[in-house]
């Protein structure tokens, strides 16, 4: 086992973080290859909560070794400050590693996020309004500004300056914004980059000797399969490829190196922002989820919509990105809901029904999950630590899902703390020594 991709495999936020961290203890390598600061990965160690956005979700081992892949735009202030809270605390950075390919994000990205989204009024994506869609346009556009572009005043100013005239139109409510005046910008921005140089590197080759020695490279995806650019429910999706294929040009390593794929999924669903949501619940179950789950977002403090699982966009899920394994986490908050709904298809209007995900938007934005019921169970399983420890009706619901997707569940979450989740299958000998 050389290369393991972990993604998310339902619109994000099913515990990314917890699934890296616990793996990254036998990790030679852990390194990030999309999104940026719209991210909030978790970490929960000795009962301190340990919230990421850009710094990969390995960084807690002192001295292993966490990439930001080419793949990720970056937030300089973000991850300035993340880097100085971290080590306020006490933690070892030596690791870290910034790809001096990957993009950035500019005060104008975010600028244009917060007017694009007030522009679209009611069909509002929902954006985290970091500035991650207009960066990822950029980028495209080939008018990205990139971390190695810091450490140049000259070219950092001409490219700034590039990128900024065909904005002026959409920018000229925020003319007399100082964040936006030419010389401020670059100033501030070549302060960033010298507080980074000693961390930007050549990432791609930090890969290549890691899977060379057959050390075990963590990818760590964001967001999820059903906000990727091409695959999800666009345009309510991020501005990226989420999907294990990402991995390799974000990280800049070939297919073959992915030998694993686990795609993090909750034992219900969640979506934050807007869009479609065919297995949304209503009041008042789905407050009573959102309670126990704790769903408000890690970076945006928003209550995130909670819904039935939906095998279908599981099932999606799985074929986009090849998963080879499913960790299912937050089991423990189905505790005491009895019974259990899932999705195993949709219905459509007019008597209209899906057994696959519908690639017409029309379609997703109209149907509904067709429920099965299931029994729950009301014993706590937060101290289980093996499968045939679980109540018979949730070592059901497990074998359900299974099933249904065709591929091995290969660890549960029990619990938001490192010690509650349940190694099986293909996970057990990645066991960290402790657990
Ligand atoms: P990520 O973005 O995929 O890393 O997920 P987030 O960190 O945004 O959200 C997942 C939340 O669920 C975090 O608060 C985790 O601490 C928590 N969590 C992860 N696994 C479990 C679990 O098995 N049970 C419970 N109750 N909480 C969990
Ligand atoms: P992690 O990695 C959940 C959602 C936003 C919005 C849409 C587009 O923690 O799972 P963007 O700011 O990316 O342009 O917003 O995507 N979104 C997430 N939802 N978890 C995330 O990340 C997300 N990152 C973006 O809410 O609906
Ligand atoms: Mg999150």
């Amino acid at each position: 086992m050389a290369g393991i991709v972990i993604v998310g495999a339902q619109w994000g936020d099913e515990g990314k973080g917890k699934v890296v961290d616990l793996l990254a203890e036998r990790a030679d390598l852990v390194i990030r290859f999309q999104g940026g600061n719209n991210a909030g990965h978790t970490i929960v160690r000795d009962g301190v909560s340990w919230k990421f956005h850009l710094i990969p979700s390995g960084i807690l081992y002192p001295g292993k070794l966490c990439a930001i892949g080419n793949g990720v735009v970056i937030d300089p202030k973000v991850l300035t400050d993340e880097l100085d809270q971290l080590r306020a605390k006490g933690i070892d950075l030596s690791g870290l590693r910034i790809s001096a390919n990957a993009h950035l994000i500019m005060p104008y990205h975010m600028l244009l996020d917060h007017a694009g989204e007030t522009k679209l009024g009611k069909l509002q994506i929902g954006t985290t309004r970091r500035g991650i869609g207009p960066c990822y346009a950029d980028k495209a556009a080939r008018l990205g500004i990139r971390m190695q572009d810091l450490l140049d005043e000259k070219i950092l100013r001409k490219k700034i300056y590039t990128a900024l005239a065909p904005k002026q139109l959409m920018l000229r409510p925020f003319a007399k914004d100082p964040e936006l005046d030419l010389h401020t910008m670059t100033e501030e921005y070549r302060i960033l980059g010298h507080r980074l140089e000693a961390y930007i590197a050549d990432t791609p080759p930090i890969a290549w000797r890691a899977l060379d020695r057959d050390g075990l490279v963590l990818f760590e995806g964001a967001q999820g399969a059903l906000l990727d650019i091409d695959h999800g429910t666009y345009p309510f999706v991020t501005s990226s490829n989420t999907v294990a294929g990402a991995a390799c040009a974000g990280a800049g390593v070939g297919p073959r190196a992915l030998d694993e794929v686990w795609g993090i999924a909750k034992a219900y669903a969640t979506r934050v922002g807007a869009g479609p949501f065919p297995t949304e619940l209503e009041e008042p179950l789905g407050e009573q989820i959102r309670e126990a789950g704790g769903e408000f977002g890690t970076t945006t403090g928003r209550p995130r919509r909670t819904g039935w699982l939906d095998l279908v966009a599981l099932r999606y899920a799985t074929r986009i990105n090849g998963l080879t394994g499913i960790v299912l986490t937050k089991l423990d908050v189905l505790t005491g809901i009895d019974p259990l709904h899932v999705g195993v298809r949709y219905l459509g209007p007019e008597g209209a029904t899906f057994d696959e995900f519908p690639y017409h938007q029309s379609i997703v934005h109209k149907v509904n999950g067709d429920l099965i019921e299931l029994p729950g169970w009301h014993e706590d399983i937060s101290g289980v630590r093996s499968l045939d420890e679980l109540p018979a009706n949730a070592q059901a619901y497990l074998d359900f899902i299974a099933d249904y997707l065709g591929i091995p569940i290969v660890m549960v979450g029990v619990g938001p703390a490192r010690d509650e989740m349940i190694w099986t299958g293909a996970a057990e000998r990645l066991k960290p020594a402790a657990a």
